[in-house]
């Protein structure tokens, strides 16, 4: 008898965020047979954390925002390392994108004219740069949890199959092709093959390699860690956004559509140092550059506290009447992660890891690229914060994580339905086929070192949190490279103490592990490749953005025993639309 159960489906969705969801509705939509495979309850997803909106020019507030202004400040806060074609697909896309959440029975807060209510955010402006635009679409301060749970109440209404609390273990690949994942049902111990004509990675980011983040604990980027070890290819792994405002000391998210309601953020002296760092656009900045701006100020010490070592943001000016229609969500985080009411004190913030640029190389399409040229893999897609397609290139907008969700989960439904027929046949899989994941798992499980995945998980973040931070150096680099390459070694020697394969979370905590690692070095060691600064990613060393050789996207692998080998894939200067220019690199000031 076979020791795995097998599936066979049109479509396997692994991820059941905003992305996955998105795609496996459209999928199922389609009539293309499409399971989601998921490891938490899909309303248990990332996506439910995200507060502050999702941005679209639909010029509700009267602003005149038109979709190119929101490419151009795209294009710009991406440090001119976004893809063109994709960002212009994203913008363009944006407004039906967010018409049709609303036909879906996304609850958004409302003007008073009853149209969907936008705030500002950071780095979104109008004609260029010249005022601050009103693009973010609310759902008061919890708009992810409202889009996650109509998508979810879209996709049953649609039939499509989840696999809940089933942990994919790794892609199936037969020459060069995706044809399906291997998986563990966490409930009952048993493992699983689907069978898929299009695989697609909606498996989220990899927030937890740092000590402190706003992602939550099954922030792992799984899909990242099987694309490695499948030999295929992560693209600009070095950028990783620092919210500016995570709470001191917990991390949790204040969302900055705190300071997009009028919030503003302050140091020991009181003073608002955000005009210093960007005169025009102030606390309104990108986020990068408010994120190096805080980080200046503890660094010469005008940081607040006993240590200095944090900033206020402060709401207390704002009527709580707007505060608790608007901002209902991050009032009680505050009261309960910080002990203040934001009504009369400021909230303690720190520049906190939240999202990840880089991930799975794709298309605007969905599609896996496997190299340099652009060629693809064929039945593999991957969207979401997963993917790199890429519309936030060094550093990413507010607001346009959510966009990016929806526009591309729909972009590869779009694609599987002209590349496959509902219900074609699957040739048989070999018995042995996902033998090697078995072999992993097995190794992890009969473990019998000393040392707890706790401990190493904890290492590894503070290594991370040190050496790979907002600022960093060829030397910090340097060693944090070699620092983990320790802790890999001492990987082997880990302790697992639950043997069974039924809800072992000491064992799918190890694996999550496993994949955290090869992420973490993925990302060191792509901040060390790159010699320059841009968006996200500042080195002291290199202060300046060099376009001549750094206009590139990093593509990363890590092959089994071997060193990481590095390859340039040129940014994509071009789009599909007729009615809009490209936009040359300039100098970027806020
Ligand atoms: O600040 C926030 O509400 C986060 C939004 C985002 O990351 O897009």
């Amino acid at each position: 008898m076979s020791r795995f159960i097998d599936h066979q489906h049109d479509v396997i969705v692994v991820g059941a965020g905003g992305a996955g969801l998105r795609a496996t509705l459209g999928m199922s939509a389609q009539g293309l047979k499409t399971a989601c495979i998921t490891k938490v309850f899909p309303t248990r997803s990332h996506t439910v954390a995200a507060q502050g909106g999702i941005s679209a020019a639909l010029n509700n507030m009267g602003d005149g925002d038109d979709w190119r202004y929101h490419f151009y400040d795209t294009v710009k806060g991406s440090d001119w390392l976004g893809d063109q074609d994709a960002i212009a697909y994203m913008c363009s896309h944006a407004k039906e994108a967010v018409l049709e959440l609303e036909h879906f029975g996304v609850p958004f807060s409302r003007t008073e004219e009853g149209k969907i209510y936008q705030r500002q955010f950071g780095g979104h402006t109008l004609q260029q740069g010249k005022e601050p635009a009103k693009r973010a679409c609310a759902a008061a301060d919890r708009t992810g949890h409202a889009i996650l749970h109509t998508l979810y109440q879209q996709c049953l209404k649609h039939q499509s199959e989840f696999f809940i609390e089933y942990f994919v273990l790794d892609l199936l690949m037969e020459h060069g092709r995706c044809i399906g994942v291997i998986a563990w049902c966490l409930e009952d111990g048993t493992l699983h093959r689907f069978q898929a004509h299009i695989v697609v990675l909606a498996t989220g980011g990899y927030g937890r390699i740092y000590f402190s983040c706003t992602s939550a604990h099954i922030c792992t980027g799984d899909g990242n860690a099987m694309m490695l070890r499948a030999g295929l290819p992560l693209q600009d792994m070095e950028f990783v956004q620092f919210h500016p405002t995570g709470i001191y000391g917990s991390g949790c998210l204040i969302t900055e559509g705190a300071r997009g309601e009028g919030g503003y953020l302050a140091n020991s002296k009181g003073e608002r140092f955000m005009q210093r760092y960007a005169p025009h656009a102030k606390d309104l900045a990108s986020r990068d550059v408010t994120s190096r701006a805080i980080a200046t100020e503890i660094i010469q010490g005008r940081g607040v506290g006993p240590h200095k070592d944090h900033v206020h943001l402060h709401l207390e000016h704002l009527d709580p009447a707007i505060i608790k229609e608007r901002l209902p969500g991050i009032a009680e985080t505050a009261r309960i992660f910080a002990g203040i009411d934001v009504t009369k004190d400021p909230i303690p913030v720190l520049p906190t890891v939240h999202y990840n640029m880089g991930g799975i190389p794709t298309n605007i399409h969905g599609e896996v690229i496997r190299n340099a040229t652009g060629a693809v893999v064929p039945g593999l897609m991957a969207i979401g914060e997963a993917a790199c397609v890429s519309v936030h290139g060094a550093n990413r907008l507010g607001t346009n994580s959510l966009l990016d969700l929806i526009v591309f989960g729909r972009a590869a439904a779009l694609r599987a339905k002209d590349l496959i027929q509902p219900n074609t046949s699957h040739r048989p899989l070999n018995e042995d086929r996902g033998a090697e994941s078995i072999k992993r798992l097995e190794r992890l499980r009969c473990a019998n070192g000393t040392i707890t995945t706790g401990q190493l998980r904890i290492s590894m973040q503070k290594i991370m949190q040190h050496h790979c931070a907002v600022f960093r150096t060829h030397d910090l680099l340097a060693d944090g490279v070699r620092n983990l390459e320790e802790l890999k070694q001492t990987l082997k020697g880990i302790q697992i103490t639950d043997r069974s394969m039924i809800w072992n979370t000491d064992l799918l905590e190890a694996l999550e592990l496993q994949n955290l690692m090869l992420q973490a070095q993925a990302t060191i060691q792509s901040a060390l490749f790159r010699t320059e600064s841009r968006g996200a990613h500042a080195r002291e060393d290199y202060p300046k953005r060099d376009d001549q050789p750094w206009l590139y996207h990093t593509l990363y692998w890590q092959a089994q025993g071997q060193q990481a080998h590095f390859e340039k894939r040129p940014v994509r200067f071009a789009t599909l639309n007729d009615d809009l220019d490209i936009m040359a690199p300039q100098e970027r000031v806020y």
